[in-house]
């Protein structure tokens, strides 16, 4: 598999990939207030066009990659680093259900964090998840995170009610 900026021509795949858990665990999260929240073919296209110029500015806090099958190029989910105010790299990911149980999520993980080591002036990875998102949790202990404890409001927004926990995953 491969991780790469996604281009607008992804939008349809990105759009009819997504699944409840998807968007109920990612979306409604106020950190991604900018995404035109699921369902919405044209709001997926708008937000995908919005990545590639973050990609062609290069100076954007978040740096989103589709996830890919290598041999046949099709779109498996995403990975997505943003740099908080605190130095750290937040890391989310997704996979979509057909997808799942096959090491993309752990994968995509690791040459995500070789990129933010390698490009990204922070000094861990972070990963808040809710405490009920055990796919997730698991995910995040595969990839070698650790729980940090319990994370604060400023790292997962108002909108969120879940008790979301910090695991954290040192760079340097
Ligand atoms: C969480 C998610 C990204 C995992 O993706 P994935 O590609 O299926 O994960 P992987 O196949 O790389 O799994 C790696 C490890 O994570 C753990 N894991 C993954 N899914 C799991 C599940 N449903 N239950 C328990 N453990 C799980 C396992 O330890 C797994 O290793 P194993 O398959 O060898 O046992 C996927 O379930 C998803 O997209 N969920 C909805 C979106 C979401 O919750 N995103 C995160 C928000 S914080």
């Amino acid at each position: 598999m491969v991780i790469r900026p996604p281009i607008v021509a992804d939008a349809y795949s990105w759009w009819a990939g997504e699944d409840d858990d998807q968007w109920h665990w990612l979306w409604n999260e106020a950190s991604y207030d900018t995404f035109p929240r699921a369902s919405m073919l044209e709001g997926v296209t708008e937000f995908i066009a919005s990545l590639e110029k973050e990609w062609q500015a290069g100076d954007s806090a978040r740096r989103m990659f589709g996830v890919r099958e290598r041999a046949s190029d099709t779109l498996v989910g995403f990975i997505e680093l943003r740099i908080c105010e605190d130095k750290r790299a937040n890391l989310s990911w997704g996979v979509y259900p057909p997808y799942r149980r096959r090491g993309y999520a752990r994968h995509a993980s690791a040459l995500a964090i070789e990129y933010a080591r390698t490009h990204m002036p922070v000094k861990a990875v972070v990963g808040i998840i809710d405490e009920e998102n055990m796919a997730s949790r698991r995910m995040a202990e595969a990839a070698g995170f650790v729980l940090d404890g319990p994370a604060e409001r400023w790292e997962y927004g108002d909108e969120t009610d879940g008790h979301m926990l910090r695991y954290v995953l040192p760079l340097r």
